[in-house]
């Protein structure tokens, strides 16, 4: 899979100057942006609460007026929201109603291998599964999505995507905007034609033009003029997204893919490569009832616009000045080196020179060592931006280009930039389980075409 030739010219996904035409104009902030339903549990038994998830085609309405067919979860676009508290364990049951094999994976979880959903543990077409997610780990804005072998790609792009909320006692201590107020915002791009179907093809992030959040174009989403958490994933395959509110609004994020930062990190834009999770408090009240504030991307313009439609009557959440503690970092005693690069010869896609190989073990690890993996994209051939994503463990950036990362890259991470050239020093202590778990480029086309390794862990 040879990148098209003006991705050669530039080598950066959505920075070529010029962009495919959109197939069918849709006027910005004609739709409400909806907010995913939260999924309620079949049953609860102790500990456990048992849902139900049936991956099928549906048609949905994406551009208005129109249906276009998806992959859904449960029929929704994007999928339902698990929501679920610490220390209880979600036992979902899986269902594969399309016609091609399907791997569920929570992304950010702490899973047992046999619930991670390795790319070669396919649930055949017709079949049902049970993952189990024990959900101890501290509060976080997960997702859920589709991990087949070569093909999460094209499922991820077809709609097999989905919040996945971990709630903790502490965090809701803290007393930050919750219920209506507590707003997941999935963003991604996408490619329909003139008939509004879906158009995937490897690679092409010149053609995916139209901007969706929670699956709809360029949305609009009434706001109270009150604090509101938001919390962002960017779910497109290849674009990064870079963020700012109304002209620069000042903006305090509180958390990135594995829960609170230590402090809120005063941001007036912020940056998210495909997979990564920021969070972030706005106060509403700091714009005139009527305003519309639209949220913007520093390439394609506007993502969607909040409309501050009443003043609130009371408003008694909060950002307190200290946020978490952020786990302890003991002393390293292993170290990697992991080389992300792009053959331009043949147009592969390659971890330490290799593509994804499910018969060899890349990595073998023992159970509760600690390491520092440096990441390094290696630009000499050809530069092109990746990023990169371990299954299993959290991790904690030590410094990007010998630098300490920005307050908002300093806490809990799962997932983390390479620019072309960059070199990214991370550290992460892994268990608590053993087993066969996958690392990858989360530019998800790239991963598909083999830009993926796997770690053994070992008692
Ligand atoms: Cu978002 Cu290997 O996953
Ligand atoms: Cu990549």
């Amino acid at each position: 899979a040879a990148l098209p030739e003006a991705a050669r010219a530039t080598g950066h996904p959505g920075h070529t100057g010029h962009v495919a035409p959109v197939e069918r104009a849709v006027a910005p902030f004609s739709v409400r942006m909806p907010v995913p339903k939260v999924l309620q549990p079949q049953s609860t038994k102790g500990d456990n609460d048992f849902y139900v998830v049936t991956a099928k085609k549906a048609k949905v309405e994406i551009l208005p007026g129109t249906r276009t067919e998806v992959f859904t979860y449960a029929g929704m676009f994007p999928g339902p929201t698990l929501r679920v508290r610490t220390g209880r364990t979600a036992i979902v049951r899986h269902t594969n109603d399309l016609d091609m094999g399907t791997v569920a994976h929570v992304h950010g979880g702490c899973t047992p291998a046999s619930s991670d959903g390795f790319p070669t543990d396919t649930l055949a077409p017709g079949k049902s599964r049970d993952y189990v997610y024990p959900n101890k780990q501290r509060a976080a804005t997960l997702w859920y999505h589709d991990h087949a072998h070569h093909m999460e790609a094209e499922h991820v792009f077809r709609g097999l995507a989905g919040f996945y909320l971990i709630d903790d006692p502490a965090e809701a201590a803290l007393r930050l905007p919750s219920g209506d107020y507590d707003i997941p915002i999935m963003l991604r791009d996408a490619r329909f034609d003139d008939k509004a179907r879906m158009v995937f093809e490897k690679d092409d992030f010149q053609g995916r033009t139209t901007i969706l959040a929670n699956g709809k174009p360029q949305p609009y989403f009434p706001v109270a003029a009150r604090r509101y958490r938001l919390r962002f994933v960017n779910a497109s395959n290849l674009r990064t997204f870079t963020l700012r509110l109304g002209k620069d609004t000042q903006v305090a994020q509180i958390a990135s893919d594995g829960g609170l930062l230590a402090a809120p990190a005063a941001v007036r834009s912020w940056r998210m490569t495909p997979g990564e999770r920021i969070e972030v408090v706005v106060d509403f009240s700091r714009f005139k009832v009527g305003s519309q504030v639209i949220l913007n991307d520093a390439e394609v313009g506007p993502v969607m616009r909040f409309d501050v439609g009443r003043s609130a009557t009371t408003d008694t959440s909060r950002v307190p000045d200290r946020l978490s503690t952020l786990p302890a970092l003991p002393t390293a005693t292993g170290k990697r080196k992991i080389v992300l690069s792009f053959d331009r010869t043949n147009g592969r896609f390659l971890i330490n020179g290799r593509e994804f190989d499910q018969k060899r073990v890349d990595t073998e690890i023992k159970l509760g060592t600690t390491e520092v993996w440096t990441v390094t994209n290696d630009s000499t051939n050809f530069a092109i931006p990746h990023n990169f994503h371990p299954h299993l463990v959290q991790f904690r950036v030590l410094d990007r280009n010998g630098r300490p990362p920005a307050p908002g890259e300093a806490g809990v991470k799962d997932t983390v930039a390479v620019g072309p050239g960059e070199t990214v020093r991370l550290q992460a202590t892994f268990g608590p389980y053993i087993g066969k778990y996958a690392y990858h480029c989360h530019m998800i086309d790239h991963s598909s075409s083999g830009m993926m390794a796997q770690m053994k862990i070992v008692a």
